[in-house]
């Protein structure tokens, strides 16, 4: 298994191109099961929790062709062409699910347009239980029969789903995006109250209006679908990866660094901005991007995780590291997960005073962290240690590096790039 070995202390300088967003390119994947017209897909990130989706949407059948760019654009993302003509088999088997919970976004999409769709339960995962039930209940508002059997959701509509009003009991991402894509080709309107307003929502609701969907509402918490009997194929571009944004600005912020962030949006990370700034971070608007640049020291700032526009739950690891260097103490509150605190051991193993009181974490800063062999069990928590690892003195080592490639492409290029002494390394 691959490590990335850092020798940490030097500030960042330089420029670092923003990817495609992982979180907004799987739902429009799945959008490929709504027509049996090709839909072309550009701006994909390389990273392999788009190749699990990639694998799961073949097992049902869908053809799926990638288009690398040349010359200019080649540092940018792939185009993925998918056509789902026929699908020959549909199960999501418990091996892939498992891998990626994503997977449950085949669920609305292939129960709306087919009437059947076996999806695995996810299971747990590191963060604590994630459950589906969200999805589960509003599909059934929506008119379907599911079952839960054998570790499986058997969900079958034979006459097709017809809109409904559905109200959210909680903010969640993925119910929504389900629902958004099942809604699309249901009979008659569905209303969907207290959806999640987080900008990948935007982007599926805007790639699908381009394959014909008719939504109003869009970038609310409340949206109004009106289904149609078929949807088209259509060419849209995944949206700049927002956490990808957040982390790069943190990697300036905590090695004292400038880095300009092309192609990022500031609208999509304006609470981050904001504690940015407060933390003493200015973050400016470029022709190409934004611009990053620390000044002085770092203060500490509380930060509460939200659904959108609030402070994203999957920068929270990132911004703790940041405030591990801080002078005086942060509050860091997690409210979306059960336990995402598991970068806050392995931090303390670099020096970190952190303690964690139920659902919050006091960081106390130190003024500098330390070199430490570390590893962490989520995406976002690996790279926080990375993060860690830049501005501490001496090695770091980060183990169980594929949470990494999961969703950060050619992240110790990147960084080399700007100044790091970062290489990955072979066990
Ligand atoms: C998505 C993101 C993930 C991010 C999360 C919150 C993708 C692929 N993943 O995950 O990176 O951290 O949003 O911004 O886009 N819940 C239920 N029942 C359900 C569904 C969710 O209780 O049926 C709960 C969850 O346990 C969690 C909260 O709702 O506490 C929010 O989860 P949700 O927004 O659904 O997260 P995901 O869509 O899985």
């Amino acid at each position: 298994m691959d490590k990335i070995r850092i020798q940490g202390g030097r500030p960042l300088a330089g420029s670092v191109k923003i990817g495609g967003a992982k979180n907004a390119a799987l739902p429009l994947l799945t959008a490929s099961l709504l027509t049996e017209e090709t839909l072309r897909l550009g701006n994909v990130p390389r990273l392999a929790d788009i190749e699990t989706l990639c694998a799961l949407l073949g097992q049902h059948g869908v053809r799926i062709e990638n288009v690398e760019p040349t010359g200019e654009g080649a540092l940018g993302g792939r185009t993925v062409l998918l056509t789902a003509g026929e699908i020959s088999n549909f199960q999501a088997p418990y091996d892939l699910v498992r891998k990626m919970r994503a997977s449950v976004l085949v669920l609305g999409p292939l129960l709306a347009r087919f009437g059947e769709a076996d999806v695995s339960l996810p299971g747990g995962c590191a963060i604590g239980p994630r459950p589906v039930n969200l999805h589960i209940d509003a599909l059934r508002r929506l008119g379907a029969e599911i079952a839960i059997e054998g570790g499986y959701i058997r969900a079958r509509a034979p006459q097709g789903l017809k809109g409904a009003e559905i109200h959210f009991p909680i903010v969640s991402v993925g119910a929504t995006e389900n629902l958004l894509m099942a809604a699309s080709l249901a009979d008659g309107e569905t209303v969907l109250e207290n959806a999640a307003r987080e900008p990948e929502i935007t982007d599926l609701a805007q790639c699908l209006v381009a394959m014909g969907a008719e939504i109003e509402g869009i970038g609310g918490d409340r949206l109004v679908v009106t289904g149609k009997p078929r949807l088209s194929g259509a060419s849209y571009d995944v949206m700049a990866d927002r956490i990808e944004t957040g982390t790069y600005a943190i990697a300036a912020a905590i090695t004292g660094g400038e880095l300009e962030l092309l192609g990022a949006r500031g609208d999509y990370v304006e609470s981050l901005i904001e504690v940015l700034n407060a933390a003493g971070v200015p973050v400016e608007t470029t022709a190409r991007g934004l611009k990053v640049k620390r000044n002085g020291g770092i203060r500490g700032v509380d930060v509460m995780t939200q659904p959108f526009p609030g402070f994203p739950t999957d920068m929270q690891a990132q911004i703790m590291s940041l405030m591990t260097t801080a002078s005086g103490a942060a509050m860091i509150t997690e409210t979306i997960f059960e336990n995402r605190f598991m970068h806050v051991p392995e931090l303390a193993r670099m020096g970190a005073n952190i303690t964690v009181h139920g659902a919050s974490a006091l960081v106390r800063g130190v003024p500098r962290l330390k070199g430490a062999p570390v590893m962490a069990t989520d995406l976002r928590a690996s790279v926080s240690l990375v993060l860690a690892g830049l501005a501490a003195e001496g090695e770091t080592v980060v183990s169980r590096v594929y949470h990494l490639d999961r969703g950060y492409e050619r992240i110790e290029e990147k960084l080399a790039a700007c100044g790091a002494v970062i290489e990955r390394a072979k066990d």
